[in-house]
């Protein structure tokens, strides 16, 4: 393939990308993050060569593609910069804090011509691909509900401090795992959500950013999503349910799917889980072969960024919001 490839963070997630590059035999060229040790560390054991600048990085080493994996509110600043030096991007969810950044990056994608894909790594999970594979046979009939519970404990003392400030993260659950739930609700049933009303909490112990929230929303196709997420101390839950009008589905990432045309639910096999993230850095690499978007183009990531940006302006105003419209306001 050939292609050279930069990461610009090297924090917890960069971890996983440098795996998928060795796994995918491509050739990782540098890393950079303003800590100098982490540079190090991530260099050292991948033979990489380390920066603190990312800019520098750039100009020194002219990567093909740059993977940005950086906390959000540096999303739009790094995406742009690599863009107007011809690099192509893997770019990690969520696209940026609010669609005016997005707007940015995706001019300066297309002035300069470079492919932008951008990390909602839902698609590459083994169980929402057969859950979408059963739902676009036809076999369940039309949705007309789902729901996606998740409940992760978010406070743990490793977690960045920027995670938890509405400044730097956009957000707290849901601007994070949120945005994963978003992309799997829009994808898997092939809609856009329309309308929100949100309810959020703001009890964490850290940061000012929201622990949980409650999310009542309307899809393109008319049928109701919702969104149940918390990051207060409890029992761990990912689990998506999706009622058709034939049957219905559930399950979690990881733990398996489960189908009932009537009666109890059953078990479906599902196919061994490839790496997520070997799967979406090939995603970006076919999409520059063949000069195409990719799945997760910089469009697509936007409309997750907009349901976001909605959420927090229905909580703020009590109101039902349509996506798209009068959350600017806030
Ligand atoms: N797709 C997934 O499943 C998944 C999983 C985890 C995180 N993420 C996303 O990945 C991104 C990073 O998350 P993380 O958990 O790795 O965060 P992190 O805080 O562990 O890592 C971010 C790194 O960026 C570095 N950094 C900060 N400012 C910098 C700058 N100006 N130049 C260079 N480096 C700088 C920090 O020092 C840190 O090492 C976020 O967008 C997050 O939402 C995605």
């Amino acid at each position: 393939m050939g292609y050279r490839v930069a990461i610009i963070g090297a924090g917890a997630v960069a971890q996983r990308h440098l795996e998928a590059l060795t796994k995918m035999g491509l050739q990782g060229v540098a890393i950079a993050d303003i800590d100098q040790d982490r540079a190090q560390q991530a260099a050292t054991g991948s033979g990489m060569n380390p920066y603190t600048d990312y800019r520098e990085m750039i100009g020194m080493e002219q990567p093909d593609i740059a993977v940005i994996t950086l906390p959000h509110f540096l999303h739009k600043e790094v995406a742009v910069w690599c863009a107007r030096h011809g690099c192509h991007m893997l770019l990690e969810k969520p696209m940026a804090l609010n669609r005016e950044e997005c707007d940015e990056i995706s001019q300066a994608v297309a002035e300069n011509q470079v492919k932008l894909m951008v990390g909602h790594t839902q698609h590459y999970l083994a169980e929402n691909r057969k859950a979408k594979e059963i739902l676009a046979a036809g076999e369940l009939g039309d949705p007309v509900m789902i729901q996606d519970t998740r409940h992760l404990y978010y406070y743990h003392r490793d977690r960045p401090d920027w995670f938890f400030e509405k400044k730097r993260a956009g957000g707290g659950i849901l601007m994070n795992l949120g945005a994963h739930s978003i992309d799997k609700i829009q994808w898997l049933t092939d809609s856009r959500i329309t309308k929100v009303k949100a309810s959020l909490s703001f009890h964490g112990d850290r940061g000012d950013v929201e622990g949980s929230g409650t999310v009542f929303m309307e899809t393109s196709k008319g049928f109701p999503a919702t969104l149940f997420q918390s990051g207060y101390p409890g029992a761990p839950k990912n689990e998506t349910e999706l009622i058709c009008t034939k049957g219905m589905l559930k399950w979690g990432a990881g733990e398996g799917l489960w189908l009932s045309r009537g009666g109890d639910y059953r078990q479906v096999p599902v196919d061994d889980q490839r790496d997520p993230f070997v799967l979406q850095l090939e995603e970006l690499v076919t999409s520059i072969q063949e000069d195409r978007e990719p799945e997760c183009s910089g469009e697509y990531a936007r409309t997750v960024v907009s349901v976001l940006e909605t959420i927090y302006c229905s909580h703020k105003t009590g109101r039902e919001l349509v996506v798209g419209r009068g959350e600017t306001s806030c």
